[in-house]
């Protein structure tokens, strides 16, 4: 069955209060489209764990730095809508820029700590984007459960932070990376690789797998670990490497050694794509 779609603030809010006063239990998915999926296992989880799932889709323009891909961010709602309806998603949340931003709008969420780690330094204002965004659908959609994914790791730390720090009744839910089966992450930006480079962005999965295999044989020094990461990296010419740090798995800090649960997280540029991808490792 096809879901229902609201592009109103007001609408979303009327269908799913009918929900919460029935008793019923609201699981988000947010996003901003061109599903697939990774996407797709949110919405299955979301589904099985709450009376009620909605998928927000909505193309955040505040999470775009000026020369960043907003307007060549991939979209496709009628493909979208289609994959929801055989997930049998009950509400798609879709606005438009103007019915989430009013023209003067001056508030932003900004999180202090986490943010500023990893790719907070190559995206300033991004994180401020992604939690204004998060908390105004957290707002209008009242979810019971929000479900992220792992891949985009450091959002779903400072997004837990976020919730923390501002009280918020919603369970932030984080769930595993989808990869294909030579272990690219899924991610909507992959549309952008030629074969070339979609061949050549294995770099960073290839490099979390020596990773794992090097940390189970008993490394725990992390400058070692990243020099695993850089040599292997360092064999894919078309693949530059923005950063690549082990930090502390809740707060993100960075760590010398793995005597706590850290996250090894990688960003690198291959073409025009912007790739991020990332291991846990527990001692
Ligand atoms: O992960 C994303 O797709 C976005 O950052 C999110 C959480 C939907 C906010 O725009």
């Amino acid at each position: 069955m096809k879901p229902n779609i609201a592009t109103r603030v007001a609408e979303a809010r009327k269908f799913l209060k009918r929900k919460s006063e029935a008793g019923f239990t609201i699981g988000l998915v947010p996003t901003m489209g061109f599903l697939h999926e990774g996407h797709l296992s949110l919405v299955r989880r979301a589904r099985r764990e709450n009376d009620t799932c909605v998928v927000s889709i909505f193309v955040n323009p505040l999470q775009f730095g000026p020369s960043e891909d907003f307007d060549a961010y991939p979209r496709d709602m009628d493909r979208d809508l289609d994959l929801l309806a055989s997930e049998g998603v009950e509400l798609v949340f879709s606005p438009g820029v103007k019915e989430v931003f009013s023209c003067d709008c001056s508030t932003i969420v900004s999180e202090k700590k986490l943010s500023g780690f990893l790719c907070g330094s190559a995206r300033p204002g991004h994180f401020d984007g992604v939690c204004t965004i998060v908390l105004k659908l957290f707002n209008i959609l009242r979810p019971d459960r929000a479900y992220f994914g792992e891949k985009d790791y450091q959002q779903l730390q400072v997004i837990r932070r976020m919730v923390r720090d501002l009280d918020m009744e919603v369970e932030v839910i984080g769930c595993p990376i989808v990869r294909e089966e030579d272990g690219l992450a899924l991610s909507s930006r992959n549309t952008y690789l030629s074969e070339a480079e979609r061949e050549q962005a294995l770099a960073l999965s290839r490099a979390l797998g020596e990773v794992r295999s090097v940390f189970a044989d008993g490394e725990r020094d992390c400058r070692s670990i990243l020099a695993v990461v850089r040599k292997v990296v360092g064999s894919y010419p078309m693949v530059r490497l923005e950063y690549a740090e082990v930090c502390d798995a809740e707060d993100l800090s960075p760590v010398e050694r793995v005597d706590r649960k850290v996250v090894v997280a990688l960003a690198a540029r291959v073409g025009r794509a912007r790739l991020i991808d990332n291991t846990v490792l527990a001692p």
